[in-house]
């Protein structure tokens, strides 16, 4: 089946060589987008009389036609043809004859692919950008309804300050909404139309780069062939942004992979979520969290490869360029699949003993700077405030005590301006209202917090 291309070759290509430079294997998860754009190139070659516009018609019935058998599964793109591209192509020519040879007039595969997939990795952003916004509403409303709900807040992995569960999982809420922006801002540099620039140098044949961009829904179109061609930092881009997707995704994974040992015990998985061990029956293994971690890797792995593969390579095309194929709809494949598991971990996986929180932040000395803070305000300098509040600590220590099991007399050992209402100001609660600071955990600011947010994800 081996081809020969133009006639200026003689033979035909090695059998191996030619499977090892096809991409039909994975690039045909670009026909749509190929079908689209081959139609949008002969309506406007119709536009501008390179072709009549009866030719033009049956271009684009024949590029119609295709698409639908493919959707009826009476087409499907594979070898010996080597891309989708080539494959459309004889396709049509197969099926409309002679005229089917004039679709790749003023074109080339090179500005073609690069439409290609710009065509493709819009929709998915979209796709993403609506993910991303369904796990937001999940971390919402866990939120709204934990407002009250209490958390060891940790720096270091060592207990620092209680906080509002609604406030730490409003950090994330913040993330995910600058990942929302960061693939906004790579959608409009997606959103640029390579169409016309044919191979590197543009072309003689009359086109309307104009007409085939606002076809295709592009907002402009690239002022240079030759970057038009070679340009695949949008890709770079997509998958750096969906990296920090990861992180972020990674990062609530192994939150969530520590809540639920029984060490931390500050939720559990239900069954919705989570898996058995195939040898010690007791298990509940957190898999969904843990696949996430694991699969952070790919896309960051992903990333590396396409850094790598744009590296040192020349002006304009290169055939290296194929290669950027995989990694970018891996790593759609991956954030779309971990956003919505983590969705689903969210909404139905997961629920948090509450009990257990407040226990938790009963039992500790994470009330220590309230110590300090309290005596800051009876005028104590805070360093020495932060000395006594330490002392305190250390003589609980050896006691093996809590700040809550002393009496009035000994704080006052510590401070004469210890009062009754030390107590209070002790009390988690307490503690973490009064952290009323703008974009503190206090229950007045976590309220605004989740109040704009309630706003924001409406529109
Ligand atoms: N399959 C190729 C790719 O993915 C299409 C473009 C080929 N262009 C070329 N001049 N060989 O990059």
């Amino acid at each position: 089946m081996s081809k020969v291309w133009s006639n200026r070759f003689d033979s035909s290509l090695n059998p191996f060589i030619e499977k090892f430079n096809a991409s039909i294997g994975f690039d045909k998860t670009l026909i749509f987008e190929d079908i689209d754009c081959s139609i949008a190139h002969a309506k406007m070659l119709g536009k501008t009389k390179v072709l009549s516009n009866k030719e033009s018609l049956k271009i684009i019935e024949g590029l119609e036609s295709i698409k639908q058998d493919f959707i009826q599964g009476k087409f499907s793109p594979g070898a010996p043809s080597e891309d989708i591209h080539y494959s459309i192509e004889e396709e049509l020519i197969k099926l409309i004859g002679e005229t089917g040879k004039k679709l790749h007039t003023g074109r080339s595969r090179n500005d073609q692919v690069g439409t290609d997939i710009r065509l493709w990795l819009r929709k998915k952003i979209d796709v993403i950008d609506f993910l991303l916004a369904e796990l937001q509403n999940s971390l919402l409303s866990i939120a709204e309804s934990n407002i009250y709900t209490l958390i060891p807040g940790y720096t270091h992995m060592q207990r620092a300050q209680p906080l509002s569960l609604a406030h730490h999982l409003l950090a994330y809420l913040e993330m995910f909404e600058r990942d929302r922006e960061r693939m906004k801002e790579v959608r409009t540099r997606v959103n640029i139309s390579p169409l016309g620039a044919a191979a590197l140098a543009g072309t003689k044949i009359k086109i309307d780069r104009y007409f085939t961009a606002e076809e295709l829904g592009f907002e402009n179109i690239y002022k240079n062939s030759i970057d038009a061609v070679s340009d695949r930092d949008f890709c770079i881009e997509f998958v750096s942004s969906s990296a920090l997707i990861m992180s972020h995704l990674s990062r609530i994974s192994e939150e969530i992979i520590l809540w639920v040992t029984d060490e931390f015990s500050f939720a559990k998985l239900t069954d919705k979520c989570a898996t058995g061990s195939s040898l010690m029956p007791q298990k509940k293994n957190p898999d969904v969290p843990e696949l996430i971690r694991g699969k952070t890797g790919r896309v960051y792995g992903n990333l590396h490869a396409l850094l790598t593969i744009i590296k040192g390579v020349p002006l304009s095309y290169n055939k290296d360029f194929q290669e950027d194929k995989e990694p970018i709809f891996d790593t759609v494949d991956t954030i779309s699949a971990c956003l919505k598991a983590m969705t689903i971990l969210l909404n139905e996986g997961i629920e948090f003993n509450v009990e257990k929180l407040m226990d938790s932040v009963n039992n500790d000395f994470s009330n220590a700077t309230d110590l300090a803070d309290y005596l800051v305000s009876k005028k104590v300098p805070f360093r020495n405030a932060y000395q006594i509040a330490g002392d305190i600590v250390k003589y609980c220590i050896t006691k093996n005590i809590l700040f809550k099991d002393l009496n009035l007399e000994e704080f006052q050992k510590f401070h004469s301006e210890f009062k009754e209402d030390i107590f209070d100001n002790l009390n988690p609660m307490s503690v973490v209202k009064s952290r009323n600071s703008l974009g503190g955990t206090g229950f007045e600011q976590v309220k605004v917090e989740v109040n704009e947010w309630k706003k924001k994800l409406l529109i």
